[in-house]
């Protein structure tokens, strides 16, 4: 017989003997707990959709994108739990608490980047944070291991958030001033009563018998002005569209390497697709329009990679030394025009369309291959995750889009009709004195060429085409991809 070896770990690694023999939570209070986690995820992955658009500061933008994608990542996984817990009807649409469902709203509504930071990141989610602390220590490490194992990861994610949102309040907090603060203590100790009325994030508590008066949420949440996008001072000219990205990109006789500020460019103005994604996914959240989970959860996750092939675009400039704030202006025309004039369906038609557009031969493979052919390798890594991302990005829309037609033919068609009727018109935006088509392209070459210590080509110099020759074909105008 074989013998065993003394000091072998025990319980592969779970817990020692004491901890797994104390019993812990039953199905029931663990299912419980987890639609609470469950719903308030959810609540704060809508509210971050709801604010992304017309949050002005871009730092905002992409953390409201990073934790709006870490938040759906993780009600995928409770609701996977959920339903493994002998739990049919799984009920998870369910408002669990009146109390709960108010402190949300009240967060939702906040007028100001200010109060929604102080709700979101001051409360909500250190509130999560405590109830998955207090699931942890109250579970059996044996008997609730798949949930451990899910809270664990659950746990790292809201450690990231917390930390990024602290940072973030406290950025915000310290250019208030007093008037704001005061009525910010106010509330903040109103959303501490809404979650004592709910007996805590997780129901553990006793509820307090009194609740208060609701502040931002008195009046029906109105979010159609929040559906248009909004930048902050780094973006100053939003209409410019005086530098056509593309003909320079494909147009041969210019140099790899200088494509690369082009690139960077087309990267940075990403940031248009979050803004406009995160419309379509509020307000079809919010329609009671029945949508399988899956649907959100992956259109999450394209918002996610298009937040970080902006960010790509920044950190690609700042590695060259450029400040891209000065040099470029990255319009908002594309998630304006969708948001404003098209429904939410017709937003992810254009989407789509566009996308399998950018998988053709001067498609990403072209921008990947322009990268390495520059000689910086940033530029060649940044193009190949942004290559892949799209080849991802394809996938999710012939799940989630095309399957709803007969032929990918009538979907392309859908598509391009809807991109067809928003209107986008250089010339009026110019009349209209929101911008004059300043062409910045050699400003930017010639602060690279400054820093490369060369002289600027000359006729790379004088690349003077705008988007106004080619205004007609809507499909390749500023189409962020
Ligand atoms: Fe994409
Ligand atoms: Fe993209
Ligand atoms: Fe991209």
């Amino acid at each position: 017989m074989k013998s065993v070896p003394p000091n072998l770990p025990v319980l592969a690694g779970l817990a020692g003997f004491e901890a797994a023999s104390v019993p812990g939570l039953t199905v029931d209070e663990v299912v419980r707990r987890l639609k609470r986690f469950h719903y308030s995820l959810q609540q704060t992955w809508q509210i971050s959709l709801a604010r992304l658009t017309s949050e002005p500061l871009y730092e905002l933008k992409m953390g409201l994108s990073h934790h709006a994608y870490l938040a759906s990542e993780n009600v995928s996984s409770l609701r996977d739990r959920v339903a493994e817990m002998r739990h049919p009807p799984l009920g998870l649409d369910k408002v669990p608490d009146p109390a709960l469902e108010k402190f949300f709203a009240e967060i939702l509504a906040a007028p100001t980047s200010l109060e929604w930071l102080a709700g979101l990141y001051g409360k909500a989610f250190p509130a999560l944070l405590e109830g998955v602390d207090q699931h942890l220590k109250n579970t059996s490490p044996l008997a609730d291991a798949p949930s451990v194992r899910i809270l664990h990861a659950l746990r790292a994610d809201l450690e990231t958030i917390t930390v990024w949102g602290e940072a973030a309040l406290a950025a915000v907090r310290a250019e208030a001033d007093a008037d704001a603060l005061a009525t910010l203590a106010d509330w903040e100790a109103e959303l501490d009563a809404w979650l004592a009325a709910a007996g805590g994030l997780d129901g553990c508590a006793t509820p307090s018998e009194t609740t208060p008066e609701a502040r931002f949420s008195a009046t029906v949440f109105d979010y159609a002005p929040l559906r248009s996008p909004q930048r902050d001072e780094r973006f100053p000219d939003p209409y410019n569209m005086g530098v056509h990205a593309e003909e320079f990109l494909y147009d041969e006789k210019f140099a790899d390497r200088d494509k690369v500020l082009i690139m960077y460019y087309k990267r940075i103005r990403e940031i248009d697709v979050p803004e406009m994604m995160a419309t379509i996914l509020y307000e079809m959240a919010i329609s009671g329009e029945k949508r399988p989970w899956g649907f959100y959860r992956d259109l999450t996750r394209q918002l996610w990679d298009e937040a970080r092939h902006a960010m790509m675009g920044e950190v690609g400039y700042r590695s060259l030394g450029l400040d891209w704030a000065k040099l470029v202006a990255v319009n908002f025309t594309w998630s304006k025009g969708l948001a404003e004039q098209l429904t939410p369906q017709e937003r992810h038609a254009v989407l789509w369309y566009i996308e399998q557009g950018l998988m053709t031969k001067t498609g990403k493979r072209y921008e990947w291959e322009v990268g390495g052919a520059s000689g910086d390798p940033l530029a060649e890594l940044f193009q190949d995750y942004d290559w892949a991302d799209e080849v991802l990005h394809a996938r999710i829309g012939r799940d989630w889009y095309v399957k709803d037609f007969e032929t990918v033919k009538d979907a392309a068609e859908y598509g391009s009709a809807c991109w067809d009727k928003v209107v986008s018109d250089w010339e009026q935006w110019k009349k209209d004195g929101l911008t004059e088509h300043f062409n910045w392209w050699p400003g930017l070459y010639e602060e690279a060429c400054r820093l490369r210590g060369e002289e600027p080509d000359p006729e790379t110099l004088a690349y003077a085409t705008s988007y106004a020759e080619t205004r007609a074909d809507l499909q390749r105008i500023s189409a962020s991809g």
